[in-house]
């Protein structure tokens, strides 16, 4: 299982490419395409909003499981973009389970945004959060619906009944129409029948025999509903734990955990950032990250690594690894903060991550300094072409967080990883399984 214990956008679509090659499948278990996942081979660049990173390997297993809420516009458009790139997508699954993102779901985040003003959270706006109020309340549409005109009409009008007060400013927008909105997403069933699956059954199967599969989360840690910083966080569970549910295996099915951070932190959206920097310092992260979002283009917040946070979700998610992506961006900076705990508003130490909102919202980061390096990392490719100072960084957040980490990204590229000693023993262990 691959999770990003962060806010997002760690790297997670480059790790998952990466063990891709050795998976039998990939599955994506939550979220939708509010996630936007990089993946760049041979120069080229791809960014999944909602198919798994492993579709590149051709015919490969890629599943879209019941937890994961699926926009059919951006999905068809996905699929046909793919194919216009000459890659197969014949490996493509999609659970009969999942809920469709509709219309009134993009309008509703919309609006819910505008009226919250300057409280808002900064959602992505592709309507995940209505959709999953929906699912929760018993009135959300399914993949499965859209193969069977008379029920796709029934629960449309049933899901729009409690929303008319909220929808009339849209009155007159025609993606309302039942008709339209029929038809279209009838199209879509048409479009996206042969893909149509038992995704859990096909997931048992593999695992029976051994197989295996990758489960790719999407957002981070911090963005969960439950365990994130609430209200500043999206509408499903990016940890470990809700690969279970969102694609139907059960706690033993998961053999390994892999939480994908970045060196630094990036956050996209409003919210408490205990480290966040909001200077010449972070803007020069910023451009040399190249910290700009995959899926709405803004310009993502940036700080220092925050190991509260991340020993936080190392336990919350069970990490059995680490994989701290970007550790190239942090070339030439004299010296490196890491945080190690926090201040509060009345001067108490925090080592922990607060469970309390406003004890987070008023959190001061405290720090050790670790000496930087100066040079270009990007052609390491093994620990010891990593300057001192970089491997004694990785060692300290290693040691701090307490999980072992197993590869450290040193450029976009899919050739610059640097497997750590620990690295190449996970990968040998399955193989030789
Ligand atoms: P995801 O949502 O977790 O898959 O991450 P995103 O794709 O949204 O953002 C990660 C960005 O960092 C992408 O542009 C990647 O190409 C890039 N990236 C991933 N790993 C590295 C790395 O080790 N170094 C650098 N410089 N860029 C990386
Ligand atoms: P990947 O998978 C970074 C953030 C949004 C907003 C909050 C709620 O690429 O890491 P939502 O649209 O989900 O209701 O927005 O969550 N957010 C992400 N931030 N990476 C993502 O996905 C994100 N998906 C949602 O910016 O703060
Ligand atoms: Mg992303």
């Amino acid at each position: 299982m691959i999770v990003g214990v962060q806010w997002g956008d760690e790297g997670k679509g480059k790790v998952v490419d990466l063990l891709a090659e050795r998976a039998d499948a990939v599955v994506r278990f939550q979220g939708g395409n509010n996630a936007g996942h990089t993946i760049i081979r041979d120069g080229e660049t791809f960014k999944f909003h909602l198919i798994p990173s492993g579709i590149l390997y051709p015919g490969k297993t890629c599943v879209i499981g019941n937890g994961v809420v699926i926009d059919p516009k951006v999905l068809t458009e996905e699929i046909d973009g793919l194919r216009a790139r000459g890659v197969d997508t014949s490996g493509l699954r999609i659970s009969a389970n999942a809920h469709l993102i509709m219309p009134y779901h993009l309008l509703l985040d919309h609006a819910g945004e505008t009226r919250l003003g300057k409280l808002q959270i900064g959602t992505t706006r592709r309507g995940i959060g209505p959709c999953y109020a929906d699912k929760a309340a018993r009135l959300g549409i399914r993949v499965q619906d859209l193969l069977d005109e008379k029920i796709l009409k029934k629960k449309i009008t049933a899901a729009l009944e409690p929303k008319r007060l909220s929808l009339r400013p849209f009155a007159k927008d025609p993606s309302l129409d039942l008709h339209t909105m029929t038809e279209e997403y009838l199209t879509y069933g048409h479009r996206l029948e042969q893909y149509i699956a038992d995704t859990t059954s096909l997931v048992w199967d593999l695992l029976d025999n051994r197989r295996t599969v990758i489960f790719e989360g999407a957002q981070g840690t911090l963005l969960d509903i439950d365990h994130g910083t609430y209200p500043f966080v999206t509408s499903s569970n990016p940890v470990s734990g809700a690969a279970t549910v969102g694609a139907g295996v059960g706690p033993k099915d998961i053999d390994e955990v892999w939480g994908v951070a970045k060196a630094y932190v990036t956050r996209v959206g409003a919210g408490p950032f205990p480290t966040e920097l909001d200077d010449e310092l972070g803007e020069q992260i910023r451009q040399r990250g190249g910290e700009f979002g995959t899926t709405t283009g803004r310009a993502r917040r940036t700080g220092w690594i925050d190991l509260v946070a991340l020993r936080y979700a190392a336990r919350i998610n069970t990490l059995t690894a680490l994989a701290i992506t970007k550790l190239d961006v942090l070339s030439g900076f004299d010296r490196l903060h890491v945080c190690t705990s926090y201040r509060g508003e009345e001067g108490a130490e925090f080592h922990a991550f607060p469970y309390h909102q406003s004890v987070l919202h008023h959190a001061r980061p405290q720090y050790e300094e670790l000496p930087g390096w100066s040079e270009d990392i990007g052609e390491a490719r093994t620990e010891s072409d990593l300057p001192q100072a970089a491997r004694d960084y990785l060692r300290f957040v290693s040691e701090f967080v307490g999980v072992p980490i197993v590869l450290a990204g040193v450029g976009p590229g899919r050739e610059q990883i640097v497997w750590t000693r620990a690295g190449e023993q996970s990968l040998a262990a399955p193989a030789a399984a």
